[in-house]
């Protein structure tokens, strides 16, 4: 396979998931700055008002369907992209790639380990590709980070600290609709925290061996009595921090508004809803096979958005820091610090690409959809990092319910080390 795509003509695509993320992610570039190498052949979504809303914002036609069945069978596909609710992802992976097209998963790769070992194994009885759009791979900084600890900056890596914080506009949203349910999106430990256990994955080239949690929701769920079912029926609304206006956003306007009728999702639930069952307060300890001990945690209710990371190496510590909100977001640099046990230090600033994940949706496109392209750090991820990530917050979910450290080898023998 080139950028050419197959035999020469353009690579067809189906995007199943007509949402927030799959048309403007993946979509609209298709029908843009790479139509010379793809082609946007289908459109799914089982809801046909969203789907209709979804190709009215691409503004060009695009076959749609409400069943992947039939287009599987009429459109025939290269690559499916995968972009529906979390915890329907390992059914439309499997189904398309025994219907013989290869497939581009958003994260999570899937919420449960049986999910997972179904993909797999899809995977290995087909022999077609399967990818993770692990977009926070991609962009300068982590980049820098990558190649830092690669070149042995700071020699073996003994210990990480890694703290992500989303603010209050970011991190309610995960508690307005699906995500909020743990059946849907395996909860923030599988839904976001994917990202940076893969982050931390491919930082370390590591491999998670055991996992420890402890969590809670301390902020979100059914600590205020004055609430409505949802914002457009609340009639304490004015008052609410947390209040959302559909009609302010014309995209949020476009997909969601009167898309309810459809199948009863409201975008703009209330965050104090009894239905939430996640924590929006998480602590995971998790040793790597080969030594490295990391301290995780992932608040969903914080005063500002970003990460900061320390790594603790034999010669040496690198600290990192990403801010997205808060007093600083509009520095324009990122740093990278390295001190020396003497005291020390060397600094790096890396300029701030504050758009798209750091920068990292469009190189991701770029090795998507004209890939493979030169990949010196390693950035385009399969199905083993997918699964490796994710399996660390189902063991970290196990955990929580047993209070004991947990394999994620145990859970699925596929992500354990010599793989
Ligand atoms: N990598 C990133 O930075 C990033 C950012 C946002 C979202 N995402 C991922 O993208 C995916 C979609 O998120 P979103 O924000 O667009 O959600 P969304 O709720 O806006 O859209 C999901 C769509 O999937 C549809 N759907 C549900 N089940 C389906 C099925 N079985 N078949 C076909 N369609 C189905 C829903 O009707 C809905 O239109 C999620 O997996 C999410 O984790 C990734």
């Amino acid at each position: 396979m080139t950028a050419r795509g197959v035999g020469g003509r353009r690579r067809r695509y189906a995007i199943v998931g007509a949402g927030w993320r799959g048309p403007a992610m993946f979509g609209a570039p298709l029908l843009g700055r790479y139509a010379d190498v793809a082609e946007l052949a289908a459109l799914v979504d089982v809801n046909p008002i969203r789907l209709d809303a979804a190709r009215t914002l691409l503004g060009q036609p695009v076959a749609a369907y409400t069943d992947l069945g039939a287009m599987l069978r009429e459109v025939r596909p290269d690559t499916v992209i995968v972009a529906t609710r979390d915890d329907t992802h390992a059914a439309v992976a499997c189904a398309s790639l025994e219907a013989g097209a290869g497939v581009i998963l958003e994260k999570p790769m899937a919420t449960t380990a049986e999910g997972i070992a179904a993909i797999l194994d899809a995977e290995r009885r087909t022999g077609l590709p399967v990818r993770v759009a692990f977009n926070y791979r991609y962009g300068p900084y982590v980049g820098r980070v990558r190649e830092l600890l690669a070149s042995g900056a700071i020699g073996e890596v003994l210990s990480v600290d890694f703290h992500w914080y989303l603010d209050r506009r970011h991190g309610a949203d995960y508690f307005r609709r699906w995500h909020r349910r743990r059946e849907r999106s395996g909860t923030l430990l599988v839904h976001k925290a994917t990202h940076h256990f893969d982050l931390l994955n491919w930082w370390l080239d590591a491999v998670p061996e055991r996992v420890i949690a402890d969590a809670d929701r301390r902020f979100y769920g059914p600590v205020r009595a004055e609430r409505g079912p949802y914002c457009r029926a609340c009639d304490v609304r004015d008052g609410c921090e947390f209040s959302l206006d559909l009609a302010a956003d014309p995209q949020l306007r476009i997909l969601y508004d009167g898309a309810e009728a459809a199948d009863g999702y409201h975008r703009d639930g209330c965050v104090f809803d009894p239905e939430i069952d996640i924590p929006d307060t998480m602590n995971v300890l998790v040793r790597y096979a080969s030594g490295p001990m990391l301290t995780y945690s992932l608040v969903a209710h914080a005063a500002f958005e970003g990460f900061r990371a320390a790594f603790n190496g034999r010669t040496g510590r690198l600290e990192i820091e990403m801010v997205d909100s808060g007093p600083e977001r509009d520095r324009p640099h990122d740093p990278i610090l390295v001190i020396r046990p003497d005291g020390a230090a060397e600094r790096e600033e890396i300029p701030r690409i504050v758009e798209d994940h750091g920068g990292g949706d469009l190189e991701l496109l770029d090795d998507l959809y004209r890939g493979p392209l030169e990949d010196p750090l390693a950035r385009a991820a399969g199905s083993l990092a997918g699964a490796r990530s994710v399996m660390v917050g189902v063991s970290a979910l196990r955990s929580l319910e047993t209070g004991a450290w947990v394999r994620p080898a145990d859970l699925l023998p596929a992500v354990g080390p010599g793989r």
